[in-house]
């Protein structure tokens, strides 16, 4: 078995391996012994118990137990390849599971959600307050007629109504399809359409970096087109101007001003339909991914509990918006199934103030934080000293989720926000597996900045090629699952086919990620972007993750954004987006000196062809680079499909740089 390239050697292609094994991390960083002392999980024996299938079952018959159920389930999973079923027979109710359960058990009083406001107000909501809205909604949405086994569409900002809305949904047994607020009408339209929503709630407007957006008017355009739904409850958030449906639209607050603050919960057996989300699809139509009701509510209060190592008094703020799978995870459901008291906050964490989260979670004395590398490299870029006034010691734990955190960025987020003593996990998962997959236990697994480390007990994941052999250890190649999970999409909405087509078919037996992964020496995983974002320089399949990450680690560096371009002699050549931090300024000797440093750390094969410094980068609205657009820019190809791209103007700064070819 080859280890390929201990940093500086040209390597040749390792045996068996897909995509390069280029970077090499050395820093190692066990748990923290006062962390440790305290963790939920301290016993690593945990992860080789739950590899086998009675130990799997026997962890998850454990975690299913937790929760509070109807009528009980008789066997745990079955596996009718490629569609799961979990906790068979059980019926239960989640909306009981996040709330009645905990204001049974006296803790009615405790705050579920603090809310924090863009503009400022607060408030607090207690499991108490929050299980009376939610029922006088459940109620409000059975006297329009929503019924059982419906779909609910939800366009909404970041208000306590919006979990609210989740939770009622669930209460009755209608599924929810929680549109992103920051969506056109067109994107809200199309997902209506497909799941044939009867109702949509909607407020007049939100909260974004000062402006109202016009939610209401997004809203009525899509109803224009969607047929379907027949009734529109509206929360008045901002208090603007909106035209009125007379009898298809309904104020919130009047709707549910008289209604009892008790309602029946639906029992739904354990694989009904909790919730769909639609992931987009860079060009083919968003997927709505379906999402039930037992396994998701299990595997998702279980990864809260123990990756997040979740106590009672613990403040835990997921900075991510609910309307993505990682707020529907773990802003509502784990979180409220677990009774934890968390922090939502409406608007965008730099504004007004750049520290605008550090006042939050100091104010609150957050415990935990959850966020994205786009927003740590954000706040690098900022610097430490941004944040130097605010009392950030009540944390203990970070995490990170949503693409390849870069070692640096890793490095700096441990350092300065969580002060050298909190355990950063890094959580690899998606919209489609529900739950986190891969991930460190912060109270027994070492470190290493940039790895995601292993699978969570009894998930099983591997590492292969294009014939779906596995990749030795060092090597790099596709991720696959291979054993269902209770989490686990149960199909996507009306196209079981795509389903079978996209996950199942390319390894048949075995779940297709789509993402690159390689495994180093001691077999930690290391995830490497999406597959169709990786490169092919002279044959050598190069991660683009990698070249990035070699970038960042430079100190003129910010962010980095790395995309093949073709090339008549190699095929490919690796062309670079660079945002430099502050205090940096563009000039061709940094040009050469960032080509020279990524040669350096990674090796020669993935010297850049040509840097571009940038002052932005196109994001999706979660955040996410669009390497697509940043290829077809490289190409000097026009532009496909830029519907989810999240501030357009981005892409026309780009294209006024100049970038010089080197060689
Ligand atoms: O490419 C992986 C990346 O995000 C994809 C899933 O995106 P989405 O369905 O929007 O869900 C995001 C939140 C779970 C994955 O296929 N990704 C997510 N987390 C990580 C990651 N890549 C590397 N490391 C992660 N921790």
């Amino acid at each position: 078995m080859t280890t390929q390239n201990a940093g500086k050697a040209e390597p040749a292609p390792a045996e068996g391996a897909t995509i390069e094994n280029l970077l090499r991390e050395e820093r190692t960083f066990p748990p923290p012994a006062g962390f440790a002392s305290r963790a939920l999980i301290t016993d690593p024996a945990i992860l080789e118990q739950a590899s086998t299938e009675e130990g799997f079952r026997a962890f998850w018959d454990a975690e299913g137990k937790r929760l509070e159920w109807m009528e009980p389930y008789g066997e745990l999973y079955t596996w009718d390849l490629p569609y799961a079923k979990w906790f068979i027979g059980g019926k239960l109710n989640v909306s009981v599971n996040c709330l009645d359960r905990h204001v049974d058990a006296g803790h009615g009083d405790r705050v579920a959600y603090h809310w924090e406001a863009e503009p400022g107000e607060t408030r607090a909501i207690t499991y108490r307050e929050l299980l009376e809205e939610t029922c006088r909604l459940a109620n409000a949405l059975r006297s329009l007629g929503v019924r059982k086994g419906d779909r609910v569409a939800i366009y909404m900002p970041m208000i306590p109504e919006l979990p609210v809305a989740m939770l009622a949904c669930a209460r009755i047994g209608a599924a929810h399809s929680v549109v992103f607020g920051g969506f056109s009408s067109e994107a809200l339209a199309g997902r209506i359409d497909d799941a044939q929503c009867v109702a949509l709630i909607t407020a007049d407007g939100g909260y974004r970096k000062g402006a109202a957006v016009n939610l209401k008017a997004n809203a009525d355009e899509a109803l224009r087109r969607s047929p379907s739904v027949k009734h529109s409850v509206v929360v008045r958030r901002t208090g603007q101007e909106v035209e009125w449906s007379e009898g298809r639209d309904h104020w919130y607050h009047e709707l549910i001003a008289d209604q009892p603050a008790t309602a029946a919960p639906e029992p739904m057996d354990s694989e009904d339909l909790l919730y769909l989300l639609y992931t987009s699809g860079t060009t083919a139509k968003p997927k709505g991914i379906m999402h039930t009701t037992g396994g998701y509510l299990a595997g998702v209060a279980a990864t809260h509990r123990y990756i997040f190592d979740i106590h009672d008094e613990d403040v835990y703020w997921c900075m991510a918006d609910i309307g993505w799978v990682t707020g529907h995870s773990y802003i509502v459901y784990g979180p409220l199934a677990n009774g934890t008291t968390g922090i939502i906050y409406e608007g965008a964490i730099d504004y007004p103030d750049k520290d605008r989260w550090a006042q939050i979670a100091a104010k609150y004395h957050a415990t935990i934080l959850y966020t994205a590398p786009t927003a740590i490299r954000a706040l690098m870029k900022y610097g430490a000293d941004a944040f130097a006034r605010d009392d950030l010691s009540s944390l203990r734990l970070l995490g990170s989720v949503g693409e390849p955190i870069n070692p640096e960025a890793w490095a700096w987020y441990w350092k300065y926000i969580g002060g050298e003593r909190c355990p950063v996990v890094d959580t690899w998962w998606q919209t489609e597996t529900g739950m986190i997959m891969i991930t460190p236990l912060p109270g027994i697994t070492t470190l290493k900045p940039g790895s995601a480390t292993f699978p969570f007990p009894g998930v099983k994941a591997d590492v292969v090629d294009e014939s779906g052999t596995p990749v030795p250890l060092g090597g790099g190649g596709y991720l696959v699952l291979e054993r269902p999970w209770p989490a686990m999409l149960r199909g996507i909405y009306g196209d079981p086919e795509r389903y079978q087509e996209t996950y199942w078919s390319r390894y048949p037996g075995r779940y297709f990620a789509g993402d690159g992964c390689k495994r180093d020496d001691e077999g930690y995983y290391w995830l490497l972007g999406r597959v169709d974002d990786v490169m092919n320089v002279s044959g050598h399949r190069i991660s683009t993750t990698e070249v990035e990450s070699a970038l960042v680690s430079h100190p003129a560096v910010a962010e980095a954004a790395v995309v093949g371009r073709t090339d008549p002699v190699t095929g490919q050549a690796i062309f670079c987006y660079v945002i430099l931090r502050s205090g940096n300024e563009p000039s061709d000797a940094l040009s050469a000196e960032l080509r020279e440093h990524v040669a350096g750390a990674i090796g020669k094969l993935a010297r850049p062809k040509q840097i571009m410094f940038t002052p932005d980068l196109p994001k999706t609205r979660s955040g996410k680079i669009m390497r697509r657009l940043l290829r077809d820019i490289a190409e000097q190809r026009s532009l496909g499909d830029v519907t989810t791209l999240a501030d357009e103007s981005v892409v026309e700064a780009i294209r006024g740089q100049s970038g010089k070819d080197e060689d």
